[in-house]
């Protein structure tokens, strides 16, 4: 699992420049309503953070964690949440907040899970999209960037723990 294997995919300044657009994509589409924006951990801690910034205004956040990978590149196929929201989400304006969209499991999840605890509404938001390696009909509402099918890393993501400290999106090719 060596960094020779990376090669930079998304330079770490079209990242901030399209999170900046997306921030004010999706506050334009709430209006001045609070937002609770709910990041799936760990692959969206990075992109969350510069995400809530961007978007602005009444801006609350809470983090749910699932598990689908164990360490390696090709999801087990269960997606299991590890911790749960702290707080109730009946009432509020969700976003969910996702690193990517792959084969869609965990988002479809994800969506009944909150769906079922009243949410006034419940949007999705996804730094990265695999459109190519869809096993559910899901889309999010609001894309970053939609890339091949391709594994990568950078940003939040990683391999094995690895990687998600890069400021930028890179793939991997082991
Ligand atoms: P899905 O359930 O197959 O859509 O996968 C969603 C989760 O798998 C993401 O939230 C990531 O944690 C992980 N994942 C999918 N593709 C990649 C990748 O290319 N790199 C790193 N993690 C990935």
């Amino acid at each position: 699992m060596s960094a020779d294997h990376l090669r930079v995919l998304i330079p770490s300044d079209h990242i901030q420049a399209r999170v900046a657009e997306l921030g004010r994509e999706i506050r334009a589409a709430y209006g001045d309503d609070p937002i609770t924006c709910v990041g799936v951990l760990k692959g969206s801690f990075i992109f969350m953070a510069d995400l809530v910034r961007a978007i602005g205004g009444d801006v609350r956040c809470d983090f749910l964690a699932v598990s689908s990978y164990h360490g390696g590149m090709r999801s087990s196929g269960v997606v299991r949440i590890t911790e749960d929201l702290r707080a109730p989400v009946e009432g509020h304006h969700v976003l969910l907040v996702e690193d990517i969209v792959d084969t869609g499991l965990t988002l479809d999840y994800l969506q009944r899970l909150i769906g079922v605890r009243a949410p006034r509404s419940l949007r999705t938001c996804s730094l990265l999209d695999k459109p190519s390696r869809r096993e559910v009909d899901v889309k999010p509402d609001f894309i970053g960037f939609s890339i091949p099918d391709e594994f990568v890393v950078g940003y939040g993501l990683d391999l094995g723990e690895r990687f998600r400290n890069l400021p930028h999106i890179a793939v991997y090719s082991p």
